[in-house]
């Protein structure tokens, strides 16, 4: 049997990533509250509700299994409604416990990867129109106090997360609040958030010069269905032009591609110290005349590869590769910020997140800035619309008890925290099924 270890670079970092929202519970001042509440919105009718019970302070079991399990980096969400419940009063209390959250970590040797916004909005901001008009002024003034409260035990932001999926869930397909279906109204929430990303970026840097400020992009892989065919070739590009690269493209020139007309956002040109990245799957796009709203396109899922038990996620650790490589050509050190797989029983898991390591471990063998991984999730948290119909923890969560059931990938993935590697003997324990594949013979 072949014997080999995928060594990593001395100072990466592993650890796992959150949201406020699906793990605090009793989060009720956000639209996503108000969302759950009403029928049709979440799978099942389920709730966010207690969720991981975070807020009511078990946040430090779940960091002592981070830190038992050899984690040291953890990304999390501050939920901006919990301190700025409404537009005139901060919650000392709440920041406070965000405190107490950070110092939590540190005590644990864990640096903390903090999100500002994961999804979620004030109810007030909603009030105000939301992120169609432009909340620069509020999110920085939010984002002031948070860096100013936190700054003792942070130095790693992230402002936005998927502002790409908050764009395309909530104003184009509907999914998420607010609900619209309003492709001109998806262009300018995508426009405001970068306008409001820039002027954080520009305010976090003034409160801390030393920190490092990014985005979790989420990235997906857009192959044309039909190869032969040029107007599936066009959709797969128009879909990966407006759906993986206006954000980072704005990001990086200060030039937003709008549809016919440029706009030039002067303030965002070279606003990320860092190129967060979220890659959990591919797609295939097919050019589609009745889908003018979806930019001529019917996305889905490769027929043929291996899905998740929901149907959620194609098994693609290749498109992982080539997700690395675009994020890298961004010319910024890359932080894979998200990669998981939601499946109850953890069969796909272990060798999932085996392979998706072993494609960070090329891409590092390149020698290209790739500086840390966070797996999508410790604990199963609540997922959005699906509710909790998507198990994307290394701990199973019993959610009348609370309970948290160790899954086998939160030890294959503990192995590989604390040996900074991946062996041929811990796939040949826990994913037997893929070691000639991964270590072949010859
Ligand atoms: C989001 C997470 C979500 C995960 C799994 C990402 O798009 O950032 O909040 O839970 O995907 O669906």
């Amino acid at each position: 049997m072949a014997e080999a270890t995928f060594h990593f670079p001395r100072r990466f970092r592993w650890g796992t990533a959150t949201s406020a929202h699906q793990v605090e519970g009793n989060n009720n001042k956000n639209t996503w509250w108000v969302w759950e509440q009403q029928e049709g919105h979440i799978l099942r009718g389920h709730t966010s509700g207690l969720a991981c019970d975070w807020w009511g302070g078990r946040w430090r079991e779940d960091f002592d299994r981070a830190a038992e399990s050899g984690q040291t980096v953890l990304r999390l969400s501050i939920e901006w409604s919990r301190v700025q419940p409404e537009p005139s009063a901060w919650n000392e209390d709440a920041i406070d416990r965000y405190r107490q959250m950070m110092r939590g970590l540190h005590s644990r040797d864990i640096t903390p990867l903090v999100t500002l916004h994961h999804f979620t909005d004030p109810l007030w901001l909603s009030w105000e129109g939301g992120w169609e008009q432009d909340q620069s002024a509020a999110f920085v003034a939010y984002v002031e106090k948070m860096v100013t409260a936190l700054k003792e035990y942070v130095d790693w932001w992230c402002t936005f997360n998927e502002p790409n999926v908050y764009a395309v869930m909530g104003y184009v397909l509907g999914v998420f609040p607010p609900g619209k279906r309003d492709i001109g109204a998806a262009f300018r929430v995508m426009t405001n958030l970068v306008r409001a990303h820039a002027a954080a970026y520009q305010a976090i840097h003034r409160l801390q010069p030393k920190s490092r400020v990014g985005v979790a992009h989420h990235y997906r892989g857009m192959e044309p269905k039909r190869g032969w065919l040029p107007l599936d070739r066009m959709a797969a590009g128009w879909q990966a032009r407006t759906f993986n690269e206006f954000f980072p493209q704005a990001l990086a020139s200060g030039r937003l591609a709008l549809p016919l007309r440029r706009l030039r956002i002067a303030p965002a040109r070279g606003s990320q110290d860092f190129f967060g990245l979220n890659y959990y799957t591919e797609e295939q796009v097919a050019f589609d005349l009745r889908a003018p709203a979806d930019l001529f396109s019917h996305r889905s899922l490769h027929p043929e590869a291996e899905q998740s038990p929901s149907n959620f996620i194609v098994h693609r650790p290749q498109g992982f590769y080539r997700a690395i490589e675009w994020a890298v050509g961004h010319g910024l050190p890359v932080v894979i910020t998200e990669n998981g797989v939601d499946d109850e029983e953890d069969r796909l898991r272990p060798r999932y997140l085996a392979e998706h390591v072993h494609q960070i471990w090329r891409a590092v063998n390149f020698n290209w800035p790739v500086l840390a991984y966070f797996h999508w999730t410790l604990v199963d948290n609540f997922e959005w619309d699906r509710g909790w119909t998507q198990p994307f923890g290394l701990w199973a969560l019993e959610r009348d008890t609370q309970a948290r059931k160790k899954r086998p990938s939160a030890d294959l993935y503990a192995q590989i925290c604390q040996a900074n590697a991946l062996s041929s003997e811990m796939v040949a324990r826990y994913a037997p099924e893929i070691f000639l594949e991964m270590f072949p013979n010859e």
